[in-house]
């Protein structure tokens, strides 16, 4: 692992040189990724921080804005910077969570479950909305993004069959989240049939489709919401090829540095908060390249998620 204090500029060849696949840089991502030559990574996967959802209690942290303006403008200035640092035929997988305005309430208390619900702002409603409004949040930052230059590709819904159940009366509780999946140029590498699905009828696979029912996974290491393996792995394999290069500029708990190992990548995840960087260390250094890896390795790219 790469000291904190490094102002080593991260390539592919350094990157693989160093034979470990895994590094991870803790600091403020639009600071971090200076240190990262441009074009270096086949595909980006990440889960920014949402909007005025949790408080990560750090100085640079992304999400606490006091307006939605604020916050999409720093999303674009990350990811900008993220689009730098991608080959031109890469791709970012970015899953964004919708909020809805506060309404009025300055704070929020933490629940026995779930004890990162515990929020000591809550952010404006934003202008031209009500009380109880659904913001939209994913979409204004997708379209954003759109607008800076990426190419939008593909909405896909992740349909979370064990949903947090809500307390609300006045509408149905929400079961699904957004991932988007953005390229950088018209063209860019997809590998299509690594992620192919079964037919119905289970004569053969066909094409993916944009609906992704996967429950969510608990880590009792971290008080935010980690990505679910299962999430990560069809958007890696399609993203890169075996021996490839994968960016997570919003490491958390390292998700998506444990599902590069076991598919055979090679990842830099970025992160602010030195806890979570030793989180996800320990966590890397626990797992292995699975059973799965060793078949997509014999096999070619016939990977199945
Ligand atoms: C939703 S969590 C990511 C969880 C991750 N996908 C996982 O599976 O564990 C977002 C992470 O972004 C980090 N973060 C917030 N602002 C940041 C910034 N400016 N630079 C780098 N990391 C930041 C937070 O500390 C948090 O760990």
């Amino acid at each position: 692992m790469i000291s904190k204090t490094s102002t080593t500029t991260f390539s592919s060849a350094i990157l693989r040189s160093d034979r470990e696949p895994v590094k991870i840089l803790c600091g403020d991502v639009r600071k971090k990724l200076k240190e990262v030559q441009d074009k270096t990574f086949h595909t980006c996967v990440t889960s920014p921080p949402y909007w005025g959802m949790r408080d990560y209690d750090h100085r640079e942290q992304i999400g606490a804005e006091d307006t939605l303006t604020e916050y999409v403008e720093n999303l674009v200035e990350c990811f900008r910077e993220v689009r730098r640092v991608l080959r031109d035929d890469g791709t970012l997988w970015l899953n964004v969570g919708n909020t809805y305005t506060s309404g009025g309430r300055a704070w929020r208390a933490a629940d026995s479950k779930n004890k990162g619900r515990a929020m000591s702002y809550r952010p404006n409603t934003p202008m031209g909305l009500k009380p109880k409004d659904l913001i939209g949040v994913a979409w204004i930052v997708a379209m954003a993004l759109q607008s800076d230059g990426w190419y939008l590709r593909s909405d896909i819904i992740w349909h979370k069959p064990n949903c947090q159940p809500e307390s609300v009366k006045d509408r149905v509780t929400v079961s699904h989240e957004y991932l988007f999946m953005f390229s950088k140029s018209e063209s860019y590498f997809f590998d299509q049939e690594a992620i192919k699905e079964l037919r119905a009828d289970g004569l053969g696979r066909k094409n993916r489709r944009s609906v992704w029912t996967i429950n969510t996974e608990p880590f009792k290491d971290a008080h935010f919401a980690v990505f679910p393996r299962s999430l990560v792995r069809p958007c890696i394999l399609a993203g890169s090829p075996v021996d490839g290069f994968v960016l997570d500029p919003f490491f958390g708990s390292g998700t998506v540095g444990v599902v590069a190992i076991e598919t055979g990548r090679n990842c830099v995840g970025v992160e602010a908060k030195p806890e979570y960087v030793e989180i996800a260390r320990k966590r890397i250094a626990g797992s292995a390249p699975s059973l799965f890896y060793g078949i997509s390795l014999s096999g070619g790219n016939s990977h199945t998620p």
